[in-house]
């Protein structure tokens, strides 16, 4: 099935613990955390000292997306904070495979992102490395954008990858996800979709997740 990863850039931050239990409770499995250093994307969000605030609250797979350069310089404190899964974008490490290597070795789940016009090809050689990869299916660096529909044969590349290659990561699609394409990205083979405006700016969240499935 399906698992859905709400993303907490589209939340009330005025009130984040009560919108987490809310997804939670509406069904969403995982929450996606959207860290942002304003270099790698043109915009800031929050560190790990915000997400570690909500580790005591749930025991939802955190899934922390890391939109910052060189990644590896803050690995502990991220897994520290209680990342359940750490993304790092291909386009922002130097040491790609080091940065993989140094997260599975905290005992936790490495995924790798590309952007939209990174060719899906980079990820044969990380294949073996990773637990999930994460296509973007916007520019990384703010929620609310409309899916670039080229991305779609991105997730189709993935997923042909990990049969060739008899791979069991997860693929995420994340960027733009709404009802009416959530079956598109599926079927291109994303298991896991993140949705941040789809779910927390609509009225009801079990409603809006239900739909995504
Ligand atoms: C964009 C982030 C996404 C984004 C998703 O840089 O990585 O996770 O918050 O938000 P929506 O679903 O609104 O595109
Ligand atoms: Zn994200």
């Amino acid at each position: 099935m399906t698992v859905i990863s709400p993303s907490i850039l589209s939340a009330n931050f005025s009130r984040l613990g009560e919108e987490v239990a809310a997804v939670k409770s509406a069904g969403a499995e995982y929450l996606h955390i959207d860290v942002m250093d304003g270099a790698f994307v043109p915009n800031i969000s929050f560190g790990a000292p915000v997400y570690r605030c909500l580790r005591g609250l749930c025991d939802m797979v955190f899934d922390v997306h890391l939109m910052i350069n060189e990644p590896i310089r803050y690995i502990d404190d991220f897994v520290a904070a209680g990342a359940n899964i750490i993304t790092v974008h291909y386009e922002a490490a130097s040491n790609v495979r080091g940065t993989l290597e140094y997260i599975k070795s905290k005992g936790i789940s490495a995924s790798l992102a590309i952007k939209p016009k990174t060719s899906p090809l980079v990820l044969d050689e990380f294949a073996d490395l990773c637990d999930m990869i994460l296509i973007m299916t916007v520019e990384p660096g703010f929620g609310g954008q409309k899916l670039i529909p080229e991305t779609v044969d991105n997730i189709k590349y993935a997923s042909s990858l990990r049969e060739r290659t008899k791979s069991k990561f997860l693929i995420e699609a994340d960027g733009g996800i709404t009802p009416e394409n959530a079956k598109v990205v599926s079927a291109a083979g994303a298991d896991v979709l993140v949705a941040g405006s789809s779910v927390f700016k609509a009225k009801d969240y079990k409603a809006a997740i239900d739909a995504l499935r």
